[in-house]
């Protein structure tokens, strides 16, 4: 039955994810270990991930998995190999780190991959498959349901992952970059009640927060989050994520963002109050009404209060001028 199919995928992830380990430790993983000397990850941080290497080759993990009796279509099944036009089967990860996905059971159900250089994909992950499901994983679940910290960061990256645990937050996830789903919030609470969304600062990055927040809205999670700033090089402000961050500011100055970070009403409110010149007086009136949509969702009206109080504000209005908007938004969603 499917059961028995998948603890024997299941059991090929594992083999696979030893052969890459023992791979990286070999003479053949040096291009990888450069790759992670590069980026400063260091060795223990890469043994307690697991991490591998995937040879310059065609066929080195299927010529060694077939060796331990796996069949060419349960490695097809797993997504570790793929058929060629030519009908012959080749190896789906080459040159790459490899990043095995383990669930919080302690299974490797997959994995994600990085090139070395600049060559696309970049990331490379198991496709669906009888034990990989991108909607129900979160990259380092497995060691952030360990952590003594209350909360659980969520970033977009696995090694933004990787450089977290690295500086000591130990409680970081990643939905690796695909949009935070239902599944993964069932899974998350389990083991916290408090989010920390810390998305990469790009726009892709802003959209992912907003979307996330929106699924969180009036859920049984408090959230924040923690707005990293852009970089200034050269003139120009570049942007960042979690691992440029603490590659340049360092872990303090993250620790310090982490205990700053807002909740996810100040943070739509000041990204709303972003998009508008505030001294303007039609600019003021399209704000207190996209800001009104957004305060009308607040379900506990003592919160409402406070936040019409503070959004007024940030605009020179009173607040009973943003209370009337308010009102006349929830009137109209009834
Ligand atoms: P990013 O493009 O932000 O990558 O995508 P990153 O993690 O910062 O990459 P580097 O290594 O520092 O350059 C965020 C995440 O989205 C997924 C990966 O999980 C990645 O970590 N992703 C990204 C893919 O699955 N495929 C891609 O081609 C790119
Ligand atoms: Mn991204
Ligand atoms: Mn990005
Ligand atoms: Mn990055
Ligand atoms: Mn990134």
């Amino acid at each position: 039955g499917t059961e028995k199919l998948r603890s024997r995928m299941l059991a090929l992830n594992r083999d696979a994810a030893r052969y890459y380990y023992s791979v990286l430790q070999s003479p053949e993983g040096a291009a990888v270990q450069a790759y992670l000397d590069k980026r400063r990850i260091r060795r223990g941080i890469a043994v307690r991930f697991g991490m591998g290497a995937a040879p310059d080759s065609w066929d080195a993990l299927l010529t060694a998995m077939t060796h331990k009796g796996y069949t060419k279509q349960e490695l097809i099944s797993a997504g570790l190999a793929v058929n060629g036009k030519n009908g012959r089967l080749y190896d789906k990860f080459r040159n790459r780190l490899m990043l095995p996905v383990i669930d919080v059971r302690g299974d490797v159900v997959g994995f994600g991959s990085r090139v070395l250089d600049k060559s696309e994909p970049k990331y490379m992950n198991t496709p669906e498959t009888l034990t990989y499901s991108k909607r129900r994983i979160l990259y380092g679940m497995n060691l952030a349901k360990k952590s003594k910290r209350s909360n659980i960061i969520l970033c977009e990256g696995n090694l933004d992952v990787v450089t977290l645990h690295q500086a000591g937050f130990d409680n970081a996830v990643a939905s690796m970059g695909t949009a935070l789903t239902q599944e993964q919030l069932r899974l998350l609470s389990r083991y916290t009640k408090e989010l920390v969304l810390c998305y990469d600062n790009d726009n892709a990055g802003q959209q992912a927060t907003r979307r996330a927040l929106e699924l969180l809205n009036n859920s049984e999670f408090s959230v924040k989050v923690l707005q990293l700033p852009r970089r200034l090089v050269d003139g120009e402000y570049i942007k960042q994520d979690a691992d440029d961050f603490i590659k340049f500011q360092g872990p303090a100055a993250f620790e310090r963002l982490l205990t700053g970070s807002e909740n996810g009403v100040e943070f739509r409110l000041d990204q709303i109050a972003g998009k508008y010149d505030l001294t303007d007086d039609t600019q003021r009136i399209a704000y207190a009404q996209e800001v009104s949509e957004e305060l009308a969702k607040l379900e506990n009206a003592v919160e409402r209060e406070v936040y019409t109080t503070r959004a007024a504000q940030a605009a020179g209005l009173t607040p009973e001028a943003m209370r009337l908007e308010v009102e006349r938004t929830l009137r109209r969603k009834l």
